[in-house]
C-alpha cells in the first residue's frame, strides 16, 4: 500500500501557505491540517469570556480540558466552539493578533499539541502553521517552509480580505503583519522559524500554481524515492 505522508508546511502570514497547503492537500487526497485556525478558536475563546491575553494564569484555566473539535468540510477545515461553527467568525485580522498573542503561552501550545499530532497519526496529511515541522511533527516526510517580503505578504492579505467585502486599510495590513511575525519569531515557545532540514520557498512574485508546481515535484520525488 501506498505511504502516507506527512507534509509540514510552515511560515508567516500571508505567505500564502493557507491557499497552498489546501489546494496541494486536495490534489494529492490527503487531510488538511489549519493549525492557525485552532490557535485562533483559543483566542476567541478567550475573548468571549472576556479573558485577557495577559492573564496567563486564567488562559492556563481555559485550556484545562479544552475540547475544540475540528473536521475537514470539502477540502476546507472547521472548527466548533460549543457545538457552533466559529471558522468564518475568526478568520479576521483582529483575532489572528490575538491568536499569535495567546500562542506564546505554554499551557496553550501543550493542549493544542495532542489534537495536532492525533490528525496526522496515520499519515496522508498536509499540517500547516508555525510550528509543524519544528515541534509538533518533527519527523515529518517532507517539511516545507514559504515566506515573502513583507509588501507582497501585506498586499495577498489585503486583496483577500478585501474580496471577502471587508474593507481595510494596505499600511494598517501591512503593520498588523510585521507585529504578528514579530511576536511569532521572537516568543520562547516554539517560535515560527525553518525547521532545519526544510525545503524553504520564497513565494514573492510567484503565483499559487507556480509554488504548487514546486511542491508538487518535491512530493512526487519524495514519492517515487520511497519506492510508492
Ligand atoms: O496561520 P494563522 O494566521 O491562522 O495563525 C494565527 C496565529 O496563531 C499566528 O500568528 C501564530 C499562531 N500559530 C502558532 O503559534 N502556531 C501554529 N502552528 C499556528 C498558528
Amino acid at each position: 500500500m501506498e505511504k502516507r505522508l506527512i507534509i509540514t508546511v510552515d511560515g508567516p502570514a500571508g505567505s500564502g501557505k493557507s491557499t497552498v497547503s489546501r489546494i496541494l492537500a486536495e490534489r494529492i487526497s490527503y487531510i488538511y491540517l489549519d493549525t492557525g485556525l485552532l490557535y485562533r478558536a483559543v483566542a476567541y475563546k478567550a475573548m468571549q469570556r472576556g479573558i485577557s491575553i495577559e492573564d496567563d494564569e486564567a488562559l492556563r484555566k481555559l485550556c484545562d480540558g479544552i475540547d475544540i473539535p475540528f473536521e475537514t468540510d470539502n477540502g476546507n477545515m472547521k472548527v466548533l466552539i460549543d457545538g457552533e461553527d466559529v471558522s468564518g467568525r475568526v478568520r479576521t485580522e483582529e483575532i489572528g493578533m490575538l491568536a499569535s498573542s495567546v500562542s506564546a503561552v505554554s499551557a496553550v501550545r501543550d493542549a493544542l499539541l495532542l489534537p495536532q499530532r492525533s490528525a496526522g497519526r496515520y499519515g496522508g496529511i498536509v499540517a500547516e502553521g508555525r510550528d509543524m515541522g519544528t515541534v509538533v511533527f518533527p519527523g515529518a516526510d517532507i517539511k516545507f517552509f514559504l515566506d515573502a517580503d513583507a509588501d507582497e505578504r501585506a498586499k495577498r492579505r489585503y486583496a483577500q480580505l478585501m474580496e471577502n467585502g471587508i474593507n481595510v486599510d494596505l499600511g494598517e495590513i501591512k503593520k498588523g503583519l510585521e507585529a504578528r511575525d514579530y511576536q511569532d519569531t521572537q516568543r520562547e515557545i516554539a517560535p515560527l522559524k525553518p525547521a532545519g532540514d526544510s525545503v524553504i520557498i520564497n513565494t514573492t512574485g510567484i503565483d499559487v500554481e507556480g509554488v504548487i508546481e514546486k511542491m508538487t515535484i518535491i512530493v512526487e520525488k519524495h514519492t517515487r524515492l520511497a519506492g510508492n
